[in-house]
């Protein structure tokens, strides 16, 4: 009789009921990675920068709240880094008008020990905050835990 390690065996299983080899977890890595946005209705700017998040080849489900900041609080955006609408991507929070870059450093990095990265407020400039007049406020990418500020998030 043969004896299979548990491991064996469960890989096995998968082939059977399958109809081709298992693919490694990695391999099924969407090619269109998923953002979850969530946005007060009567906010006019979140829909912008969900629109930049597409144009960046994300695949963006948006969830209308009523109650954006209870939203917040429950998923841990700290007042002090807070934005209009909050995005969870990967695993991470990304508050407010973050440039798609940042957000595609951080899904490449996967920084440990902070919960997420946010442009906080609205500064005039951000992506889906671009002015007609092009005026612009310098702003940074913050790296946050649920209890604050973690400095710089270096894109
Ligand atoms: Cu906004
Ligand atoms: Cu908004």
């Amino acid at each position: 009789m043969i004896h299979l390690t548990k491991r064996q065996f469960l890989a096995g299983g998968i082939t059977v009921a399958g109809t081709a080899a298992p693919v490694p977890a990695l391999a099924r890595m969407p090619a269109r990675p998923k953002i979850v946005t969530y946005r007060d209705p009567n906010c006019g700017c979140c829909h912008k920068w969900v629109e930049r998040a597409q144009s960046a080849g994300f695949a963006v489900e948006v969830r209308q709240v009523p109650d954006i900041m209870a939203v917040k609080a429950k998923l841990g955006v700290p007042e002090s880094v807070a934005s209009c609408h909050t995005s969870v991507v990967g695993g991470y929070l990304v508050e407010g008008h973050v440039p798609l870059t940042a957000v595609k450093k951080l899904l490449a990095t996967k920084p440990k020990g902070i919960s997420g990265i946010a442009v906080p407020g609205m500064p005039r400039g951000s992506p889906g905050m671009e002015m007609p007049d092009g005026s612009r406020d310098t702003f940074e990418v913050i790296a946050f835990t649920r209890q604050g500020s973690k400095g710089r998030f270096s894109a």
